[in-house]
């Protein structure tokens, strides 16, 4: 049996083919990208209309395999841009029709863990969610997968991206942020936002973006404190949860999560507590239709989520982590 997954929740139109034991026989994808601002849903939605049959035709050769040998069409129904999200739900549902194949919406959040737990050894474990758009601290719990802390305002990756923009620095800022900060060792006390288990990044933005205009600070200097503070509070939350659920591993997902000095700390944090921490390879840790492809063959051989009607296939640009039943485990 195999799966084809369809990613277009934010940037990304990514497609992966897996086989039913979660063998990832291809990958493609395609990022929009822009030389300034942010993310502007419409073009990124026309992106994502424009590369998807030449991504498509590139995972299906990588894998050596034609449509027809395709047994599931497998999509992320949810949360992300609702403009994105459609293009890649009206993908699946054409190849669906086409090829009389059965179809399956899948959670992006859960996908980024699932394929965690697939690539690595990690059996139960927390994952630390951090994209540009999302940061979550997520573990198994009572039947869901229960979001323990999160961002209450934006993504730690959007944080660094505007931060580095506001410097003159390019898009993605994440890792130009890290090689700049190799450069310092010169920590500034930077605001720490932890609210109980959630974390905040709008004041230490404003403050930031002051400090740089102030000049006092080096770029350099700056950028080691700024990754100093965030990714501590990164870490505190993900250690309160591992201690509170008593889970001894910890697993690393999203784009910023590719960031060495974050998978430092996390080293440094999880030995001291007997623990372990899991990081999968950089391209399974940003957006990719792997793992929408993986969860897809999770639910659908795990029998209760039955294929819809075309006509019911649908996108939910809002739903969270633990609104979904987790039936396969
Ligand atoms: P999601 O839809 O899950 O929120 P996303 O669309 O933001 O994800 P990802 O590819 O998971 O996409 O993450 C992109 C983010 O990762 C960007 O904000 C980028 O700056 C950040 N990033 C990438 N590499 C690094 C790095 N080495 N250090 C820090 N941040 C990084
Ligand atoms: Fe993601």
């Amino acid at each position: 049996m195999y799966c084809l997954g369809i990613e277009s929740t934010a940037h990304t139109f990514g497609i992966g083919i897996l086989n039913k034991k979660g063998k990832v026989l291809a990958h493609a994808k395609s990022a929009y990208t822009t030389k300034a601002g942010g993310i502007i849903p419409g073009d990124a939605a026309d992106h994502h209309g424009e590369v998807c049959s030449s991504i498509i035709g590139e995972a299906l050769t990588k894998a050596g395999l034609c449509m027809q040998r395709i047994d599931l069409i497998a999509y992320a129904r949810s949360p992300g841009i609702g403009h994105t999200l459609r293009i890649g739900a009206m993908v699946a549902k054409t190849l669906a029709a086409l090829y009389k194949k059965p179809i399956i919406g899948v959670n992006h959040c859960i996908a980024h863990l699932e394929i965690g737990r697939l690539l690595t050894k990690a059996k139960d474990p927390v994952l630390l969610y951090a994209s540009g758009a999302n940061t979550q601290i997520i573990a198994y719990e009572a039947g869901v997968y229960r979001i323990f802390g999160e961002t209450l305002d934006q993504g730690v990756g959007n944080f660094l991206d505007s931060l580095a923009r506001h410097m003159g620095l390019g898009f993605p800022g994440g890792p130009h942020i890290y090689t700049l900060s190799q450069k310092s060792k010169r920590l500034i006390e930077l605001p720490y936002t932890v609210k109980g288990m959630d974390v905040g990044f709008g004041g230490l933005l404003t403050h930031c973006k002051k400090l740089y205009d102030s000049q006092i600070y080096t770029q350099e200097d700056l950028c080691y404190s700024v990754q100093e503070t965030v990714f501590a509070m990164l870490l505190e939350v993900s250690e309160r949860a591992m201690a509170h659920t008593g889970k001894k591993e910890l697993l690393f997902g999203g784009g910023v999560c590719c960031n060495r000095r974050l998978q430092n700390m996390a080293h440094t944090m999880c030995h001291e507590r007997k623990a372990t921490c899991f990081i999968p390879a950089n391209e399974y840790m940003v957006d990719n239709g792997a793992m929408i492809a993986w969860l897809g063959l999770l639910m659908y051989q795990n029998g209760k989520q039955k294929s819809p009607s075309i006509d019911a296939v649908d996108i939910d640009p809002y739903e969270r982590t633990d609104d979904v039943a987790v039936y396969w485990r």
